[in-house]
């Protein structure tokens, strides 16, 4: 038997120990993840964390003194990226996000814990904000129930209702990120956005699993909004 010395060894959770196999799989998945072990490394609270530094990378969203506004932000990876880029850790620009989860804090960014489909939201986050916002995120995701159809209309709904309010808050310019779903952004949303945004692509990634139906819509260059 030959072994490769350059590839780690894969960890293999051993027992069940009371675990369904959902559980284990998922443990092992986790234990043997290059993004975790790099986001315990480097101090982000999730491995989505390179998800945004890859995207900000390639398409510049953030600029210094910026205002961000993140969308289902817990357990916080994405915020703790905006702040840094904007500046925010150091006093410069606002990052504001929103979950139903609590979350720890984070130093420059404002944190609401509340539904962002409850009416008083968006309000909420624009009071925050102190000003039309230069990139709205959205990584929300509802709790799957496994069946597929109805996870695609939870996730859609989120999307739409990101996007409504990105348009209501963007200055021009602007940028919005989005999770949706593979097959997920035909009809309504995509041409909402390609009315009303410079540009508009799919982006996946590569910290979004290959195995995994989830997308990004990426609107870039807001024009402005268009009442008709
Ligand atoms: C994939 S996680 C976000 C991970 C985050 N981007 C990070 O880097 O740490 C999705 C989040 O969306 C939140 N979420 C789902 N529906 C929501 C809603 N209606 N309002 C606010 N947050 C929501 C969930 O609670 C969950 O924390």
């Amino acid at each position: 038997m030959t072994t490769d010395r350059s590839r780690p060894l894969k960890v293999q959770v051993k027992k069940r120990k009371g675990r369904t196999l959902a559980q284990k799989l998922w443990l092992d998945r986790q234990l043997n993840d290059p993004y975790v072990a790099r986001a315990k490394r480097e101090g982000y609270r999730s491995r989505a964390a390179y998800k945004l530094i890859e995207l900000d990378d390639r398409f510049k969203l953030f600029r210094p003194g910026g205002r961000v506004v993140d969308l289902g932000a817990a357990p916080g990876g994405w915020s703790q990226v905006a702040a840094k880029r904007v500046g925010a850790e150091a006093g410069k620009g606002r990052v504001v996000a929103i979950d139903i989860l609590d979350m720890p804090p984070i130093v420059g960014v404002d944190v609401l814990h509340l539904d962002f489909l409850d009416p008083a939201a968006p309000d909420r986050l624009k009071a925050l904000l102190g000003g039309p916002a230069d990139v709205v995120l959205s990584d929300m995701a509802a709790n799957a129930t496994g069946h597929r159809q109805t996870d695609h209309l939870k996730i859609m709904a989120l999307a739409e209702a990101a996007a409504m309010f990105a348009r209501e808050v963007l200055d021009p310019g602007g940028s919005f990120l989005c999770k949706v779903l593979r097959g997920g952004t035909e009809g309504d949303l995509l041409a909402d956005l390609k009315r009303d945004f410079a540009k508009v692509k799919h982006v996946k990634p590569a910290a979004s699993r290959a195995d995994s139906a989830e997308l990004y819509v990426l609107a870039m260059g807001f024009r402005q909004v268009s009442d008709a």
